[in-house]
């Protein structure tokens, strides 16, 4: 584990690493992500706009000072020089009163590179990230997403529950 990841790479589910092409690494979000493409990756799923490496910095500062709530993971590319990141997601842990002090895990920014879709690395990174939940002691995982989208997270084993409402601010 690098001192800079951004949680520990016991949470890294092995099997989804051994899972991975030849070249791909499972790990934390680093600092160093900024000049690989991390942004670039999250532009895939929307709008990301014009981050600067010290406001990016900034915000990873705060993330890590969150212990135990933001694991963002991404899949890295070492096959080519620079290497470059190819896919992320992201896991936060939500503490509760309810369900007996329960933790619920939410999925949220799910990216692969436009290049790299059709090559099982969504899959890989929802695995990974019900790894985390399971590890964190999350008694359930949740996320929203488009219609568009509910065929790839119904093969990630995912079901449709409830309805997701919206108050824009
Ligand atoms: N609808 C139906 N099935 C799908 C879709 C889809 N939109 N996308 C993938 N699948 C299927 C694949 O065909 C595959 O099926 P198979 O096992 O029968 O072969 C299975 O789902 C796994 O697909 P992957 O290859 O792992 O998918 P990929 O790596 O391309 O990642 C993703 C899918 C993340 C949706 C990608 O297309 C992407 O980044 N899209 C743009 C950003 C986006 O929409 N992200 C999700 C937002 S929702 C959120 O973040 C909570």
């Amino acid at each position: 584990m690098s001192a800079q990841d951004l949680f520990s790479a016991d949470l890294l589910s092995p099997s989804v690493q051994a899972e991975l092409p030849k070249g791909y690494r499972l790990r934390a979000l680093r600092p160093e992500d900024y000049e690989l493409g991390f942004l670039d990756c999250l532009r895939v799923l929307t709008t990301v706009g014009d981050i600067s490496k010290e406001e990016f910095d900034k915000r990873y500062q705060w993330l890590a000072k969150q212990d135990g709530t933001y694991f963002i993971l991404v899949i890295e590319d070492t096959n080519t020089s620079p290497s470059s990141i190819v896919g992320t997601g992201a896991l936060i842990v939500e503490r509760k009163f309810i369900h007996d002090l329960g933790k619920v895990g939410h999925i949220e920014d799910i990216a692969v590179a436009k290049d790299q879709q059709g090559k099982k690395l969504g899959l890989r990174i929802i695995q990974a990230l019900d790894f985390i939940a399971k590890e964190t002691g999350c008694y359930k995982t949740i996320l929203d997403c488009s219609e568009h989208n509910e065929g790839f997270y119904v093969k990630c084993g995912f079901k449709r529950a409830g309805l997701e409402m919206a108050h824009y601010h």
